[in-house]
């Protein structure tokens, strides 16, 4: 089975969401990896930390739409609700100590590849042209700051520090948390 490889066609030339992205192509190779050490353990650990990442990449994905005011968010999100509804079948045929490592990793990879080369394509222009206003409207933030903190706080809902972090070095590159 292939190793993702990252390479121009997947970047969408959004940091933040590139970063998202790699991170999970990363895991899903360490995951393939692992498996071919035949380390259930890791495989176990690394499918756990490969769904959260997901999860809280469509979550902020999402956030981030909403805010752009794409217009096809609603098809994209149910594109991912899909995806998302696929994963507990997954989980419990793991837990139920059947070998599904092949059939997930070819079903992540194919995902992977057709939606960040399909689906996510669509939203770029919008979310670019967002981030680039409210870049403009930092040094009279109100209108900024009421939108990055409806999308903080869907993320903090989420419970999800490590995203919350990003996503505030993120808006707030140059300020310490706050
Ligand atoms: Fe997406």
């Amino acid at each position: 089975m292939e190793k993702m490889e990252w390479g121009p066609e997947l970047e969408t030339g959004i940091l933040e969401i590139d970063t998202q992205h790699k991170r999970i192509v990363h895991l899903v190779n360490q995951m393939q990896e692992a498996r071919m050490r035949k380390d259930k353990d890791t495989v176990a650990t690394v499918f756990t930390e490969v769904v959260d990442c997901i999860l809280s990449h469509f979550t902020f994905e999402e956030a981030l739409m909403e805010d752009a005011r794409y217009r096809f968010l609603g098809p994209h999100r149910r594109v991912h609700e899909l995806f998302a509804k696929k994963i507990p079948e997954f989980q419990a045929r793991f837990e139920a100590d059947e070998d599904i490592s092949n059939e997930l990793h070819t079903t992540l990879v194919r995902w992977l590849y057709n939606h960040v080369r399909g689906d996510d394509r669509g939203y770029v222009e919008s979310v670019k042209k967002f981030l680039e206003d409210t870049k403009a409207h930092a040094q009279s933030p109100k209108a900024y700051k009421n939108n990055v903190q409806a999308a903080i706080l869907e993320i903090q809902a989420q419970r999800q520090p490590g995203f919350l972090v990003r996503l505030k070095q993120a808006f707030f590159p140059d300020r310490n948390q706050s």
